[in-house]
């Protein structure tokens, strides 16, 4: 069987800085599986099946071995249930890694089988994240270099009154 990591987050929504991630990762691991999480501490802006429906949008290569799913709970017992190998992290920039080492160390505690992997964000991208992309569409800004199409659609829906 093949290595298939999973790459969690809250993806509220998927911006080009993710797409990388799992581009990348497609690169190293038989399959990827882009794990939406229901709650992490967040309040969504986004539904899960939103949130999942525009990852499946994205217009992936073809052959890309990508699966779209949710978790709810523990990160590493989703893991242990999808047969996963790998949990697959991005790292922006050095303000990354202290949350990043924690949260690897914390799951390793809970599941030792459990192996975390970080892979370093394009340059382009380093500086990307979801809340950003919000308030550039709220402050009516374009992030049409940030997210595709359908996402920056979806973003001024919800968001301009
Ligand atoms: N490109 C662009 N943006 C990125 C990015 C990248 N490569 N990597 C991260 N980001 C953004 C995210 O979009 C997010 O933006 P936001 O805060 O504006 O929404 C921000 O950076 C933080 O992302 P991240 O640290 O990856 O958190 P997350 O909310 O996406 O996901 C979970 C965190 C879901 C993986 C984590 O909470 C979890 O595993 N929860 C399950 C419960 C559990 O097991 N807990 C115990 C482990 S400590």
């Amino acid at each position: 069987m093949g290595k298939i990591a999973i790459y969690p987050g809250s993806f509220d929504p998927i911006t080009y800085g993710h797409i990388d991630i799992i581009k990348r990762a497609t690169k190293v691991f038989d399959k990827v599986v882009v794990a939406v999480a229901h709650a992490s501490g967040k309040d969504p802006l986004f539904s899960v099946e939103e949130r999942k429906s525009f990852i499946e949008q994205v217009e992936w290569d073809s052959g890309t071995n990508i699966e779209v799913d949710d978790f709810q709970g523990l990160l590493v017992d989703y893991v242990l249930r999808k047969k996963g190998n790998v949990v697959v992290r991005g790292l922006r920039a050095l303000s990354d890694f202290e949350y990043e080492f924690q949260m690897a160390l914390i799951n390793r505690k809970l599941s030792e089988e459990v192996e975390t992997m970080f892979l370093m964000a394009g340059e382009t991208y380093s500086y990307l994240s979801s809340r950003t992309m919000k308030e550039i569409i709220s402050l009516r800004g374009s992030a049409a270099a940030f997210v595709p199409k359908h996402v920056e659609e979806a973003l001024k829906k919800k968001l301009i009154k």
